[in-house]
Protein backbone atom coordinates (compact mmCIF):
# COMPACT_ATOMS: atom_id res chain seq x y z
CA UNK A 1 0.00 0.00 0.00
CA UNK A 2 1.29 3.59 -0.47
CA UNK A 3 -1.23 4.92 1.57
CA UNK A 4 0.95 6.77 4.39
CA UNK A 5 -1.44 7.03 7.32
CA UNK A 6 -2.65 10.71 8.72
CA UNK A 7 -1.43 9.87 12.43
CA UNK A 8 2.02 7.86 11.07
CA UNK A 9 3.98 8.51 14.43
CA UNK A 10 7.86 7.70 13.26
CA UNK A 11 9.11 4.79 15.19
CA UNK A 12 11.80 7.73 17.76
CA UNK A 13 15.42 6.46 18.38
CA UNK A 14 15.77 5.40 21.72
CA UNK A 15 18.72 7.99 22.31
CA UNK A 16 16.54 10.50 21.15
CA UNK A 17 15.58 13.24 23.85
CA UNK A 18 12.33 15.43 23.77
CA UNK A 19 12.38 17.64 20.88
CA UNK A 20 11.18 20.94 20.00
CA UNK A 21 11.58 23.50 18.22
CA UNK A 22 13.49 25.52 20.36
CA UNK A 23 15.19 22.80 21.94
CA UNK A 24 16.37 20.78 19.47
CA UNK A 25 20.12 20.96 19.18
CA UNK A 26 21.87 21.00 15.42
CA UNK A 27 23.80 18.34 14.52
CA UNK A 28 27.53 17.46 15.82
CA UNK A 29 29.83 18.93 12.92
CA UNK A 30 32.90 18.23 12.61
CA UNK A 31 33.83 21.40 10.96
CA UNK A 32 31.91 23.34 13.78
CA UNK A 33 32.74 21.52 16.15
CA UNK A 34 36.70 21.70 15.69
CA UNK A 35 37.53 25.05 17.24
CA UNK A 36 36.03 24.14 20.25
CA UNK A 37 38.85 21.74 20.79
CA UNK A 38 41.02 23.21 19.09
CA UNK A 39 43.48 24.28 21.98
CA UNK A 40 44.28 20.67 23.15
CA UNK A 41 44.74 19.68 19.65
CA UNK A 42 46.58 22.84 18.39
CA UNK A 43 49.73 21.09 17.69
CA UNK A 44 52.98 23.01 18.76
CA UNK A 45 53.77 24.02 15.65
CA UNK A 46 55.72 27.04 14.68
CA UNK A 47 54.80 30.03 12.76
CA UNK A 48 57.02 29.71 10.13
CA UNK A 49 54.51 26.39 9.15
CA UNK A 50 51.82 28.83 8.42
CA UNK A 51 51.43 26.34 5.26
CA UNK A 52 51.97 22.77 5.76
CA UNK A 53 49.49 20.43 7.23
CA UNK A 54 49.89 20.48 11.27
CA UNK A 55 51.82 17.87 12.88
CA UNK A 56 49.40 16.18 16.01
CA UNK A 57 50.56 14.25 18.76
CA UNK A 58 49.19 10.54 18.06
CA UNK A 59 46.70 11.11 20.66
CA UNK A 60 45.13 14.35 19.08
CA UNK A 61 44.88 12.37 16.20
CA UNK A 62 42.70 9.76 17.48
CA UNK A 63 40.38 12.46 19.40
CA UNK A 64 40.23 14.00 16.14
CA UNK A 65 39.09 10.69 14.08
CA UNK A 66 36.30 10.60 17.03
CA UNK A 67 35.06 14.09 16.70
CA UNK A 68 35.31 13.20 12.40
CA UNK A 69 33.12 9.91 12.93
CA UNK A 70 30.15 11.78 15.73
CA UNK A 71 30.20 14.34 13.00
CA UNK A 72 27.70 11.95 11.33
CA UNK A 73 25.47 11.05 13.71
CA UNK A 74 23.07 12.93 14.82
CA UNK A 75 23.37 14.51 18.51
CA UNK A 76 19.68 13.04 18.91
CA UNK A 77 20.24 9.64 17.88
CA UNK A 78 18.89 9.85 14.31
CA UNK A 79 20.52 8.55 11.38
CA UNK A 80 20.13 11.78 9.25
CA UNK A 81 21.53 15.31 10.60
CA UNK A 82 18.05 17.58 10.91
CA UNK A 83 17.99 20.92 12.22
CA UNK A 84 15.46 23.10 12.94
CA UNK A 85 16.72 25.45 10.11
CA UNK A 86 15.73 22.03 7.66
CA UNK A 87 12.56 21.52 8.96
CA UNK A 88 11.47 25.46 8.58
CA UNK A 89 12.93 24.77 4.91
CA UNK A 90 10.69 21.98 4.15
CA UNK A 91 8.12 23.75 5.51
CA UNK A 92 8.91 26.78 2.99
CA UNK A 93 8.94 24.54 0.07
CA UNK A 94 6.24 22.03 0.08
CA UNK A 95 4.18 25.28 1.11
CA UNK A 96 5.69 27.23 -2.05
CA UNK A 97 5.13 23.55 -3.74
CA UNK A 98 1.73 22.18 -2.84
CA UNK A 99 0.47 24.86 -0.61
CA UNK A 100 0.42 22.33 2.02
CA UNK A 101 0.92 24.18 5.64
CA UNK A 102 2.70 21.87 7.58
CA UNK A 103 1.92 22.81 11.28
CA UNK A 104 5.19 23.67 13.43
CA UNK A 105 5.01 20.26 15.43
CA UNK A 106 5.43 18.29 12.01
CA UNK A 107 9.26 17.46 12.70
CA UNK A 108 9.37 13.97 12.81
CA UNK A 109 6.74 13.53 10.46
CA UNK A 110 9.02 15.42 8.38
CA UNK A 111 12.28 13.45 9.17
CA UNK A 112 10.84 10.11 8.79
CA UNK A 113 9.05 11.00 5.12
CA UNK A 114 12.45 12.96 3.76
CA UNK A 115 14.80 10.32 5.62
CA UNK A 116 13.92 7.84 2.59
CA UNK A 117 14.97 10.35 0.03
CA UNK A 118 18.29 10.82 1.63
CA UNK A 119 19.38 7.51 1.84
CA UNK A 120 17.99 6.85 -1.73
CA UNK A 121 20.33 9.83 -2.80
CA UNK A 122 23.00 8.80 -0.41
CA UNK A 123 22.91 11.94 1.74
CA UNK A 124 23.96 12.40 5.38
CA UNK A 125 22.33 15.68 5.99
CA UNK A 126 18.97 17.39 5.34
CA UNK A 127 20.45 20.80 4.21
CA UNK A 128 22.74 18.84 1.57
CA UNK A 129 19.84 17.23 0.41
CA UNK A 130 18.06 20.06 0.11
CA UNK A 131 20.73 22.28 -1.51
CA UNK A 132 20.80 19.81 -4.19
CA UNK A 133 17.06 20.19 -4.45
CA UNK A 134 17.12 23.26 -5.29
CA UNK A 135 20.29 23.47 -7.55
CA UNK A 136 19.58 20.64 -9.78
CA UNK A 137 15.94 21.23 -9.77
CA UNK A 138 15.65 17.81 -11.07
CA UNK A 139 11.63 17.49 -11.58
CA UNK A 140 11.61 13.79 -10.58
CA UNK A 141 13.30 14.93 -7.17
CA UNK A 142 10.28 17.38 -6.92
CA UNK A 143 8.23 14.97 -7.42
CA UNK A 144 9.66 12.50 -4.98
CA UNK A 145 9.77 14.99 -2.73
CA UNK A 146 5.94 16.23 -2.88
CA UNK A 147 4.88 12.74 -2.89
CA UNK A 148 6.76 12.05 0.50
CA UNK A 149 4.85 15.18 2.52
CA UNK A 150 1.63 14.73 1.29
CA UNK A 151 -0.99 12.84 3.44
CA UNK A 152 -3.02 10.21 1.51
CA UNK A 153 -5.49 8.55 4.10
CA UNK A 154 -8.43 7.83 2.72
CA UNK A 155 -11.27 5.10 2.54
CA UNK A 156 -14.26 3.46 0.55
CA UNK A 157 -17.20 5.18 0.97
CA UNK A 158 -15.40 7.82 3.71
CA UNK A 159 -18.33 10.13 4.84
CA UNK A 160 -21.21 8.19 3.32
CA UNK A 161 -23.46 10.37 3.74
CA UNK A 162 -22.07 12.29 0.51
CA UNK A 163 -22.30 9.46 -1.57
CA UNK A 164 -26.23 9.20 -0.58
CA UNK A 165 -26.73 12.73 -1.44
CA UNK A 166 -24.87 12.39 -4.90
CA UNK A 167 -27.24 9.47 -5.32
CA UNK A 168 -30.34 11.50 -5.04
CA UNK A 169 -28.71 14.07 -7.39
CA UNK A 170 -28.41 11.82 -10.33
CA UNK A 171 -31.71 9.82 -10.20
CA UNK A 172 -33.38 13.13 -10.32
CA UNK A 173 -30.85 14.01 -13.75
CA UNK A 174 -32.62 13.21 -17.59
CA UNK A 175 -30.79 9.75 -17.98
CA UNK A 176 -29.85 10.46 -21.29
CA UNK A 177 -27.08 13.01 -20.23
CA UNK A 178 -23.44 12.23 -19.14
CA UNK A 179 -23.16 13.67 -15.58
CA UNK A 180 -19.22 14.86 -14.90
CA UNK A 181 -17.80 14.93 -11.38
CA UNK A 182 -14.20 15.92 -10.16
CA UNK A 183 -12.84 14.05 -7.45
CA UNK A 184 -9.75 16.58 -6.89
CA UNK A 185 -7.81 14.65 -4.27
CA UNK A 186 -8.69 11.38 -5.68
CA UNK A 187 -5.49 9.79 -3.18
CA UNK A 188 -5.37 6.00 -4.22
CA UNK A 189 -8.92 5.69 -5.84
CA UNK A 190 -10.88 4.52 -2.56
CA UNK A 191 -12.77 8.08 -3.18
CA UNK A 192 -13.65 7.60 -6.72
CA UNK A 193 -14.10 4.06 -7.34
CA UNK A 194 -16.87 4.72 -4.25
CA UNK A 195 -18.39 7.78 -7.02
CA UNK A 196 -18.31 4.96 -9.45
CA UNK A 197 -19.91 2.72 -7.44
CA UNK A 198 -22.90 5.30 -6.07
CA UNK A 199 -23.10 6.41 -10.16
CA UNK A 200 -23.81 2.50 -10.89
CA UNK A 201 -26.21 1.91 -8.31
CA UNK A 202 -28.35 4.98 -9.40
CA UNK A 203 -28.53 4.32 -12.33
CA UNK A 204 -29.32 0.36 -12.00
CA UNK A 205 -26.29 -0.65 -14.37
CA UNK A 206 -22.88 -0.84 -14.64
CA UNK A 207 -22.50 1.54 -17.81
CA UNK A 208 -24.05 4.51 -16.20
CA UNK A 209 -23.95 8.29 -18.22
CA UNK A 210 -20.99 9.31 -15.90
CA UNK A 211 -17.52 10.44 -16.46
CA UNK A 212 -15.27 10.62 -12.96
CA UNK A 213 -11.92 12.61 -13.30
CA UNK A 214 -10.14 11.50 -10.28
CA UNK A 215 -7.19 14.15 -10.05
CA UNK A 216 -4.33 14.01 -7.26
CA UNK A 217 -0.95 16.09 -6.90
CA UNK A 218 0.90 12.62 -5.89
CA UNK A 219 2.09 10.35 -8.41
CA UNK A 220 2.17 7.18 -6.08
CA UNK A 221 -1.11 7.42 -5.15
CA UNK A 222 -2.22 7.76 -8.50
CA UNK A 223 -0.72 5.05 -9.86
CA UNK A 224 -2.15 2.87 -7.47
CA UNK A 225 -5.73 3.71 -7.82
CA UNK A 226 -5.29 3.48 -12.08
CA UNK A 227 -4.62 0.06 -10.69
CA UNK A 228 -7.75 -0.56 -8.61
CA UNK A 229 -5.97 -3.29 -6.57
CA UNK A 230 -6.73 -2.75 -2.59
CA UNK A 231 -5.66 -5.15 -0.15
CA UNK A 232 -9.08 -7.35 1.92
CA UNK A 233 -8.42 -4.80 4.74
CA UNK A 234 -9.47 -1.74 2.44
CA UNK A 235 -12.97 -3.97 1.86
CA UNK A 236 -13.67 -5.50 5.00
CA UNK A 237 -16.43 -2.93 6.18
CA UNK A 238 -18.18 -2.83 2.50
CA UNK A 239 -21.52 -4.14 2.29
CA UNK A 240 -20.88 -7.83 0.83
CA UNK A 241 -23.08 -7.21 -1.69
CA UNK A 242 -20.98 -4.31 -3.17
CA UNK A 243 -18.51 -6.70 -2.59
CA UNK A 244 -19.43 -8.76 -4.76
CA UNK A 245 -20.70 -7.00 -7.65
CA UNK A 246 -18.01 -4.63 -7.98
CA UNK A 247 -15.14 -6.55 -7.04
CA UNK A 248 -13.15 -9.42 -8.29
CA UNK A 249 -11.23 -11.47 -5.96
CA UNK A 250 -6.86 -11.74 -6.39
CA UNK A 251 -5.53 -15.45 -7.38
CA UNK A 252 -2.05 -16.32 -7.49
CA UNK A 253 0.34 -13.73 -6.82
CA UNK A 254 -2.46 -11.66 -5.60
CA UNK A 255 -4.37 -13.83 -3.71
CA UNK A 256 -5.82 -11.59 -0.59
CA UNK A 257 -6.50 -8.69 -2.86
CA UNK A 258 -9.57 -7.40 -4.62
CA UNK A 259 -9.52 -5.28 -7.80
CA UNK A 260 -11.65 -2.98 -8.66
CA UNK A 261 -14.26 -4.44 -11.77
CA UNK A 262 -13.14 -3.09 -15.31
CA UNK A 263 -16.36 -1.39 -15.62
CA UNK A 264 -15.83 0.77 -12.51
CA UNK A 265 -12.54 1.64 -14.11
CA UNK A 266 -14.21 2.63 -17.54
CA UNK A 267 -15.99 4.92 -15.75
CA UNK A 268 -12.72 7.09 -14.42
CA UNK A 269 -10.06 8.52 -15.65
CA UNK A 270 -6.54 9.38 -13.21
CA UNK A 271 -4.85 12.17 -13.91
CA UNK A 272 -1.97 14.81 -11.63
CA UNK A 273 -3.29 17.98 -11.02
CA UNK A 274 -1.81 20.21 -8.05
CA UNK A 275 -4.29 22.61 -7.41
CA UNK A 276 -1.81 25.24 -6.65
CA UNK A 277 -0.85 25.60 -10.05
CA UNK A 278 -2.34 28.04 -12.76
CA UNK A 279 -3.09 25.56 -15.19
CA UNK A 280 -5.73 22.78 -14.53
CA UNK A 281 -5.84 19.96 -16.81
CA UNK A 282 -9.73 19.53 -16.57
CA UNK A 283 -12.98 20.94 -18.36
CA UNK A 284 -16.10 21.79 -17.12
CA UNK A 285 -18.95 21.85 -16.03
CA UNK A 286 -18.95 19.45 -13.71
CA UNK A 287 -22.37 18.44 -11.94
CA UNK A 288 -20.30 17.50 -8.27
CA UNK A 289 -16.98 18.50 -7.22
CA UNK A 290 -15.61 16.14 -4.79
CA UNK A 291 -13.13 18.29 -2.71
CA UNK A 292 -12.65 16.74 0.69
CA UNK A 293 -9.96 16.41 3.58
CA UNK A 294 -7.63 18.55 1.25
CA UNK A 295 -8.40 21.93 1.56
CA UNK A 296 -7.58 21.39 5.36
CA UNK A 297 -3.84 21.12 4.53
CA UNK A 298 -4.05 24.51 2.87
CA UNK A 299 -3.95 27.98 4.82
CA UNK A 300 -7.67 30.24 4.27
CA UNK A 301 -6.00 32.65 1.44
CA UNK A 302 -5.17 29.50 -0.27
CA UNK A 303 -8.33 27.60 -0.01
CA UNK A 304 -10.18 31.09 -1.08
CA UNK A 305 -8.34 31.28 -4.55
CA UNK A 306 -9.00 27.65 -5.31
CA UNK A 307 -12.74 27.98 -4.33
CA UNK A 308 -12.85 30.87 -7.07
CA UNK A 309 -11.58 28.46 -9.67
CA UNK A 310 -13.93 26.09 -8.75
CA UNK A 311 -17.39 28.30 -9.21
CA UNK A 312 -17.25 28.60 -12.99
CA UNK A 313 -16.36 25.17 -13.53
CA UNK A 314 -19.50 23.98 -11.55
CA UNK A 315 -22.81 24.12 -12.94
CA UNK A 316 -25.16 26.41 -11.77
CA UNK A 317 -27.07 23.69 -9.87
CA UNK A 318 -24.28 21.60 -9.06
CA UNK A 319 -22.90 20.38 -5.98
CA UNK A 320 -19.04 20.74 -4.26
CA UNK A 321 -18.86 18.47 -1.13
CA UNK A 322 -15.89 19.21 1.33
CA UNK A 323 -14.39 16.69 4.33
CA UNK A 324 -16.51 17.09 7.41
CA UNK A 325 -13.90 19.07 9.50
CA UNK A 326 -13.70 21.77 6.57
CA UNK A 327 -15.65 24.97 6.74
CA UNK A 328 -16.00 27.79 3.91
CA UNK A 329 -17.58 30.12 5.71
CA UNK A 330 -14.85 32.47 4.88
CA UNK A 331 -15.86 31.90 1.30
CA UNK A 332 -19.54 32.74 1.59
CA UNK A 333 -19.85 34.69 -1.43
CA UNK A 334 -18.65 31.81 -3.47
CA UNK A 335 -20.33 28.32 -2.11
CA UNK A 336 -23.11 28.61 0.33
CA UNK A 337 -23.41 25.46 2.97
CA UNK A 338 -26.75 22.75 2.17
CA UNK A 339 -25.49 21.37 5.68
CA UNK A 340 -23.30 18.13 6.35
CA UNK A 341 -20.50 19.96 4.27
CA UNK A 342 -22.28 20.17 1.24
CA UNK A 343 -22.13 23.56 -0.80
CA UNK A 344 -23.94 25.04 -3.75
CA UNK A 345 -22.58 28.24 -5.61
CA UNK A 346 -23.63 31.53 -4.09
CA UNK A 347 -24.46 33.22 -7.23
CA UNK A 348 -27.76 30.81 -7.68
CA UNK A 349 -28.94 31.13 -4.38
CA UNK A 350 -32.83 30.99 -4.87
C1 LIG B 1 -6.11 13.05 3.17
S1 LIG B 1 -6.13 12.75 1.45
C2 LIG B 1 -7.87 12.86 1.11
C3 LIG B 1 -8.32 11.79 0.15
C4 LIG B 1 -9.81 11.80 -0.17
N1 LIG B 1 -10.22 13.02 -0.78
C5 LIG B 1 -10.64 11.52 1.04
O1 LIG B 1 -11.29 12.43 1.55
O2 LIG B 1 -10.64 10.38 1.51
C6 LIG B 1 -5.50 14.29 0.78
C7 LIG B 1 -5.01 14.17 -0.65
O3 LIG B 1 -4.79 15.50 -1.15
C8 LIG B 1 -3.68 15.45 -2.01
N2 LIG B 1 -3.11 16.80 -2.15
C9 LIG B 1 -2.38 17.50 -1.25
N3 LIG B 1 -2.03 18.69 -1.76
C10 LIG B 1 -2.55 18.76 -3.00
C11 LIG B 1 -2.52 19.74 -4.02
N4 LIG B 1 -1.85 20.89 -3.88
N5 LIG B 1 -3.17 19.47 -5.18
C12 LIG B 1 -3.84 18.32 -5.35
N6 LIG B 1 -3.89 17.33 -4.41
C13 LIG B 1 -3.25 17.56 -3.25
C14 LIG B 1 -2.74 14.48 -1.35
O4 LIG B 1 -1.80 13.94 -2.26
C15 LIG B 1 -3.70 13.43 -0.80
O5 LIG B 1 -3.84 12.33 -1.65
Amino acid sequence: MSDKPESKVPPRAPLAPPRSTATARPPLDPAARRPTLSSPLRPAATPTRTNAAPVLPAGAVARQKIVESLGKIDVSGREFAFTPADFERVRALIYKQAGIALSPIKQDMVYSRLARRLRARGEHRFSDYLDNLERSNDPKEWEEFVNALTTNLTSFFREAHHFDTLANMLRSFDPKRTVKIWCCAASTGEEPYSLAITACEAYNTMTPPVQIIATDLDTNVLKHGEQGMYGMDRVERLQRERLQKFFLRGTGEQAGKVRVRPELQRLLSFRRLNLLEPAWPVQGPFDAIFCRNVMIYFDKPTQYTILKRFVPLLRPEGLMFAGHSENFMHAADLFRSLGRTVYARTDQRG
